[in-house]
Parts: C-alpha cells; sequence; structure tokens
C-alpha cells in the first residue's frame, strides 16, 4: 500500500455544472465550495497532510469581469466565516501564487495565513493566481540574481512551493485531461486521475474510490519493478 502524503485537485467542471443545472455558471461555483468543505473533511479522516487546491490560475483572468468577481466574492466571504473554524481544526491555509488582489482580499489572506502558520493536521494549499510558467521563470531569475549553482536543490527553494512535499497524486475532475499549468515541475512523479464528474458532483465517494486506486499502484519513480 503507498503511503499517500499530498493529493492536488484541479476542480474543473463549476462553470459547466453551474449552466445544466442552474443557468448560471456562478451557481457552479458555489456549489463547487461545498465541495470543497466536503473534500477538506473526507481528507482529514484519510491522514492526509497536504491537499492543494487549484482555485485560480494566472490564466482565469482572462475570464468576464462578473465571473472574477464573484469568484474572489465568495473567496472573501470563506475567508470570513470559516477561517476561525479552519483554524480550531488545527488546518494550516497556505496561498501559493502571486497575491495581487484587492487591499481586502491580499489583507484577509495575510491574515488566514499568520493565524493558522502553526497549524499541524492538515495543510491546504490554495492555488490563487498560481501558473507554473511564471513560477519557473521566476524561480530561474532568482537563481541568477544570487549567483546560485543551478541544481535542484538550489532552484526549488525560490518556488512558492517551497518546503511542502511534491504531491503524490493529482486528480482533475470535470472530464478533461491537460495539467492546465498546474505545478509542472512538481507533478514529475505524480499518479494521474482524471475524473469524469463535475466538480460540484464529485463525493467522498468518489475520492475515497480514486485514494484506495492510488493506495494499491506499484509506484518505481524511474527504476524497475520486481
Ligand atoms: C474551474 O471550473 C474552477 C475554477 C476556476 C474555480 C474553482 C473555485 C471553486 C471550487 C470555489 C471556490 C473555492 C474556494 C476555496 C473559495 P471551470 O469554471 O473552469 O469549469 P468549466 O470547465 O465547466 O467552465
Amino acid at each position: 500500500m503507498n503511503p499517500l502524503n499530498h493529493v492536488a485537485i484541479i476542480m474543473d467542471g463549476n462553470g459547466r455544472w453551474g449552466l445544466k443545472n442552474k443557468n448560471s455558471r456562478n451557481a457552479g461555483h458555489k456549489a463547487g465550495l461545498l465541495t470543497v468543505e466536503k473534500i477538506i473533511k473526507s481528507s482529514i479522516k484519510q491522514k492526509i497532510k497536504h491537499l492543494t487546491l487549484y482555485a485560480f490560475s494566472t490564466e482565469n483572468w482572462r475570464r468576464p469581469k462578473k465571473e472574477i468577481n464573484f469568484l474572489f466574492n465568495l473567496l472573501e466571504q470563506f475567508l470570513i466565516n470559516r477561517i476561525d473554524d479552519l483554524h480550531k481544526q488545527n488546518i494550516k491555509l497556505k496561498i501559493i501564487g502571486v497575491k495581487d488582489f484587492s487591499l481586502k482580499l491580499n489583507n484577509l489572506l495575510k491574515l488566514a495565513e499568520k493565524k493558522t502558520s502553526k497549524n499541524k493536521l492538515l495543510q491546504i494549499n490554495l492555488a490563487l493566481n498560481y501558473g507554473s510558467k511564471f513560477e519557473l521563470i521566476n524561480a530561474f531569475k532568482l537563481l541568477r540574481k544570487n549567483n546560485d549553482k543551478i541544481n535542484e536543490k538550489n532552484l526549488i527553494k525560490y518556488f512558492q512551493t517551497k518546503n511542502i512535499p511534491d504531491p503524490d497524486m493529482l486528480i482533475r475532475t470535470g472530464d478533461t485531461k491537460r495539467l492546465s499549468n498546474f505545478l509542472l515541475w512538481q507533478l514529475a512523479y505524480a499518479e494521474i486521475f482524471f475524473e469524469k464528474k463535475l466538480w460540484p458532483d464529485f463525493n467522498e465517494k468518489d475520492y475515497i474510490k480514486l485514494i484506495n486506486k492510488f493506495k494499491k499502484l506499484k509506484r518505481n519513480f524511474g527504476n524497475i519493478n520486481e
């Protein structure tokens, strides 16, 4: 049985779910947040230590302003209403990505990170305004600026995921098979699961099913299986 320490998720399909069920993409994002809550709970039960959620990519700025505003409002409300409870549950929140939002949201994010920084049960890494290509280029620029020798150890110290172990498994819901500029370096040896269900329909049972599949896989990290 493989140990499972870190699960990363591309939560795709909110927009399609919303249009199909409520005639509104934003209703899909609202429903998607309920799935986020379920998956956090289940991750704790499964003794997972890191849960990385792709909530907003550097490319998502191309969406209509109305949808972007809705998403950030949802995030603000989530932080305002839920951070005390997450803190009580010993959950640590870490943002990966560039905090380049409204002053209010930037402050809420910083406060949430600070408040929960010593928590140990589960670390939620929320990818917000995150793009893997930007992260890589930025890290190479810092390597050059500091005259560091080019090697893996020196490069990854400049990543936004510094101190976060690489994901063991990646789940992408929404019946789409691509990585969308998400953790391109860090996923080098992750086991990848593409799930047909749209994110708001994804539930604990589906999650456990994928986890059990992962646990039974033979992982050889480039070696050979005897
Ligand atoms: C991708 O679905 C989803 C997003 C861009 C946003 C994810 C946001 C949430 C799950 C809710 C908010 C979360 C937090 C933590 C506050 P899509 O809109 O690209 O779906 P589509 O492929 O059907 O268009």
